[in-house]
C-alpha cells in the first residue's frame, strides 16, 4: 500500500507562494506528498520554490511534459492560470496520474468538459480546490439545507469584495505582481467562481439562466496608472427550480475596510433563511493600524510552525481521496460523489463562462454601466459540447 503520492507541481505562481507551498510542507497533509518535480516555464518561480523543496536541478522543467516523460509520478498538481488547466490536466490524467487543480476547474465550459471526460476514461482522481467547500460554516449550511430543514431555496444574495488595493497597481507593494491583474482577471473569474460554486453545493441546484451587471467607475478613475475592468459585478443566476441568486462581487472597497475580503450571504427558502457571517470570523483585532476581522478559519499559522484552516484542508483531502483510490481504498459512495459534475466543478463554469459573455454582448452605457444579456445555458452548453453531451450535464 502507498502511503505517499510522487507529486509534480505544474506552475509555482502567486497561489503557490500563498496557499500551496504551506500544504506542500507545514500541513498535517504534507506526509501525504513527496515533491518531486517542478514544471514553470518562469525561471524565478521555478527556482525560487525548487530551493525551498531541495528538487534538484534535473527535476525542475520549464515544460511539463518533459517532466511527465522524464519523471515517475502518481500525482499532478496544476497551477496555471484558468486558460492553461486543461491540456496539462488531459496528458497527466491520459498517463495515468492523479490531478489536483485549484478553482475554477478551468476557464471554458469545453475545456472543463474536456477533463472531465479525461478523468472518467483514465479512471484516475481529479480534485478541484474549491476551498470554500471544506468552510465549516458552508458545511454546516450544505448538511442543514439538504436535509430539507429550510424546504425549498426561493432567493439568494452572496457577496464577495476585495479592497481596492487587491486591483490597484498603484497601491505600493503590489498585491499581486503584475500591474495589469484587474484588466486578465475579471471579479467574475476571480471571485464569483468562489461563491457560485459555495451556493450551488450548499442548495445541490443546476443554474439555468445568467445574467451580469458591471461597473466599471472606480478602477478607471485611478492614477496614475488607470485600470480597463470592472469594480464591481452582480451575476443574476437563475436555477432549474426557478429560484434566483444574485452574486455580486468585485474589488473596489475602500482600503480601510475590516477584512481584505468583505463577504457574506443570505439564502431565503420556504421554510427559513440561512445568514451566514463570513467575514466574522471570530476575532476581532484591536490594533494601532485599525480594527480587523482575523481570519484563522482560512488560513492559521500555528505556533508550533505547522499552518492549518480550510485552505489547506481542502486540498489536503482531495490528495488524501487520490491517495486513497490510487490504494483501492476509495469506498464507491465517495468515488461517485466526487466524480459527479458538480464536485468537478462543471456549473461553476458555466456560470462563469455564461457571466462573462453576457457583458462581452451587453450594453455599455456612458456612465460605465454594462447591462449584460441574459445567457440561457442549457442553449450555451448544448452549443458548446453538442445536444447529446448537455444532456449529461441535465440540460
Ligand atoms: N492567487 C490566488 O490567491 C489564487 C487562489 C485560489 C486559486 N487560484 C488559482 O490558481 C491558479 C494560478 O493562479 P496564480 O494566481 O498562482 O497565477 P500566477 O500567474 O501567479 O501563476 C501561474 C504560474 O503558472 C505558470 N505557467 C504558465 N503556463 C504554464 C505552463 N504551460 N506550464 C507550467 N507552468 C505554467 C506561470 O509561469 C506562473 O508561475 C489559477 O487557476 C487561479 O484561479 C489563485
Amino acid at each position: 500500500m502507498k502511503t505517499q503520492l510522487r507529486t509534480g507541481i505544474i506552475g509555482v505562481g502567486a497561489v503557490v507562494r500563498e496557499i500551496y507551498q504551506y500544504l506542500y510542507f507545514r500541513s498535517h497533509y504534507s506526509d501525504l506528498l513527496d515533491i518531486r518535480a517542478v514544471a514553470d516555464p518562469n525561471a524565478e518561480y521555478r527556482n525560487w520554490f525548487c530551493d525551498l523543496a531541495g528538487i534538484p536541478p534535473e527535476r525542475r522543467f520549464a515544460d511539463y511534459r518533459e517532466m511527465l516523460q522524464q519523471v515517475e509520478l502518481d500525482a499532478v498538481q496544476v497551477n496555471t492560470p484558468d486558460h492553461l488547466h486543461c491540456a496539462p490536466t488531459v496528458a497527466a490524467l491520459q498517463a495515468g496520474l492523479d490531478v489536483i487543480v485549484p478553482k475554477p476547474t478551468a476557464a471554458t465550459i469545453q475545456d472543463t468538459h474536456a477533463m472531465i471526460a479525461a478523468a472518467r476514461q483514465s479512471g484516475r482522481f481529479l480534485g478541484i480546490d474549491f476551498h470554500k467547500r471544506e468552510d465549516p460554516r458552508l458545511k454546516e449550511a450544505e448538511a442543514r439545507y439538504q436535509n430539507g430543514r429550510y424546504g425549498t431555496l426561493q432567493t439568494a444574495v452572496f457577496y464577495m469584495i476585495d479592497k481596492l488595493l487587491v486591483a490597484d497597481p498603484n497601491h505600493s507593494p503590489r498585491f499581486f505582481a503584475s500591474a495589469d491583474f484587474a484588466e486578465k482577471n475579471t471579479p467574475i473569474s476571480f471571485l464569483t467562481v468562489h461563491m457560485a460554486d459555495a451556493l450551488m453545493k450548499v442548495v445541490n441546484l443546476i443554474p439555468v439562466r445568467v445574467r451580469a451587471t458591471g461597473y466599471a467607475q472606480k478602477l478607471p478613475s485611478l492614477q496614475p496608472i488607470a485600470v480597463r475592468g470592472y469594480d464591481t459585478v452582480d451575476t443574476e443566476v437563475v436555477f432549474q427550480n426557478g429560484a434566483t441568486a444574485h452574486i455580486i462581487t468585485g474589488w473596489a472597497v475602500p482600503n480601510s475596510a475590516h477584512a481584505t475580503t468583505v463577504q457574506s450571504g443570505r439564502l431565503l427558502c420556504t421554510d427559513g433563511v440561512i445568514d451566514l457571517g463570513l467575514d466574522q470570523p471570530g476575532l476581532r483585532e484591536i490594533h494601532r493600524d485599525g480594527i480587523f476581522e482575523v481570519n484563522p478559519l482560512f488560513r492559521n499559522f500555528e505556533k508550533d510552525n505547522t499552518v492549518t484552516g480550510y485552505g489547506i484542508s481542502s486540498p489536503g483531502r482531495l490528495y488524501q481521496q487520490a491517495l486513497a483510490l490510487r490504494n483501492g481504498r476509495l469506498p464507491e459512495a465517495q468515488k461517485a460523489a466526487a466524480f459527479t459534475p458538480m464536485a468537478l466543478g462543471f456549473y461553476t463554469t458555466a456560470v462563469l463562462e455564461a457571466a462573462e459573455s453576457s457583458l462581452a454582448e451587453g450594453e455599455k452605457t456612458a456612465s460605465g454601466v454594462t447591462f449584460g444579456r441574459t445567457v440561457d445555458l442549457p442553449k450555451l452548453v448544448s452549443d458548446r459540447l453538442g445536444a447529446a453531451a448537455a444532456r449529461d450535464y441535465g440540460y
